[in-house]
């Protein structure tokens, strides 16, 4: 069954429907409509997603606003432009904001929509595989600072998710790679979500994610239909059992974080622009395993495990070396800092894929 639903649970009335499948690209109006009341619907959508299926996505009563490509556009200047663009067009509060694009249009058109006349309906349309397993789901919308990234943003759920996977057919190789880096993360942390949820992800217990991604390496790089469906259904379904625990990112959800804090300032030294999100996160996943091992809190046999897992999506080419005072400057400037110490997310002795937080 390609076709799959998952309802992400957020009390007391902010829940809503993450829908994955393959249907045509133009049955998304009648989907976007059903699931808000709005006169007008303002589309936030990525210049080359325009490009390649804006004719499709022909809605009704909607106007278009078309962000260029890059990380470095989820900034101010663009958060502003979108508002402008907003206020000038009188989208009234009962309207809608929907996001068509990968995580940095997700990202910055649901921080409009949250502020948009104090909060306006908010819709996800991810295009990328990033997007489909992580930023279009759990609430975290942002825009980067030049002091470090997502620094400003905030917690707001969208009404409704729509996977449509034909999406994914046009993403390169190496955007595909990025998205496999955040659906290679929930492997890591499964463990952890699930033992702390007591089998409430799976309902009969632990489906061993890891193992599953050690064994279907070929289909999933051939990006086998079926198997894409079931790796962003299983990446969701631990995201949500986590989000729906904990929203706001008191505790938790922190593990989401697995590879990031390293990976966000690799983005930073570089500008944004040598490296994709995913290949970021990836190179701070290998980093925080090493740094598990080297502070002795797992196996070299665990270390090597983890290791051989990125390996088999050739997520890292090379580990990038970079001046290590400024890489801590960059992470003490991160968000998850809490009284000036680094915090990490590390894999533990107990299991390989069992997280905690770590300070430097
Ligand atoms: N909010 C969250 O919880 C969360 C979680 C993870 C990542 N993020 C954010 O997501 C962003 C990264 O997202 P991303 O990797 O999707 O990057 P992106 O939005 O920049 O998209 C990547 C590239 O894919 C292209 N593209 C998009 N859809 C396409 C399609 N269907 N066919 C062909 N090309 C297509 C875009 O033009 C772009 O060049 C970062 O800003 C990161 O901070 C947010």
């Amino acid at each position: 069954m390609l076709n799959k639903e998952l309802f992400v649970k957020i009390p007391p009335n902010k829940s809503y429907p993450v829908f994955i499948d393959f249907e045509p690209i133009e049955n998304l109006e009648n989907k976007v409509f059903a699931c808000t009341n709005a006169n007008k619907i303002l589309i936030v959508i990525n210049e080359k997603v325009n490009k390649l299926y804006g004719k499709k996505l022909n809605i009704k009563n909607s106007i278009k606003f078309v962000l260029k490509d890059g990380e470095h556009r989820k900034n101010f200047k663009n958060y502003k432009r979108i508002l402008d663009f907003a206020l000038k067009n009188k989208l009234e509060r009962k309207d809608a904001i929907v996001a068509i694009g990968g995580g940095v249009v997700g990202d910055i058109a649901g921080f409009v929509a949250a502020t948009y006349l104090r909060g306006i309906d908010f819709i996800q349309i991810p295009t990328t595989l990033l997007a489909c397993v992580d930023s279009s789901v759990g609430g975290k919308v942002a825009i980067n600072t030049d002091y470090g990234k997502n620094l400003v943003g905030a917690f707001y759920q969208p009404k409704a998710v729509f996977c449509n996977l034909n999406f994914l057919k046009t993403l390169d190789k190496r955007h595909f790679k990025t998205g496999l880096a955040e659906v290679v993360k929930y492997a890591f942390i499964e463990a952890a979500a699930t033992s702390l949820l007591a089998g409430e992800v799976w309902g009969e217990g632990y489906l061993n994610f890891f193992d599953f991604l050690m064994n279907n390496s070929d289909k999933i790089l051939a990006r086998n239909e079926e198997i894409l469906a079931e790796i962003i259904e299983i990446s969701l379904k631990i995201k949500a059992s986590i989000v729906e625990k904990d929203e706001k990112e008191q505790g938790l959800r922190k593990i989401l974080n697995f590879g990031h804090t390293y990976g966000h300032a690799v983005e930073k030294i570089t500008n944004y622009k040598k490296y994709t999100h995913g290949e970021a996160v990836a190179i701070g996943m290998v980093f925080a395993i090493n740094l598990a091992f080297k502070k002795g809190l797992i196996s070299e046999e665990y270390k090597n495990e983890g290791l051989e897992l990125i390996k088999k999506y050739n997520l890292v080419k090379k580990m990038p070396e970079f001046n290590e005072k400024r890489m801590i400057e960059l992470m003490k400037a991160d968000k998850k800092v809490k009284d000036g110490k680094i915090n990490f997310i590390l894999p533990s002795s107990k299991s390989f894929v069992d997280c905690f937080e770590f300070e430097l």
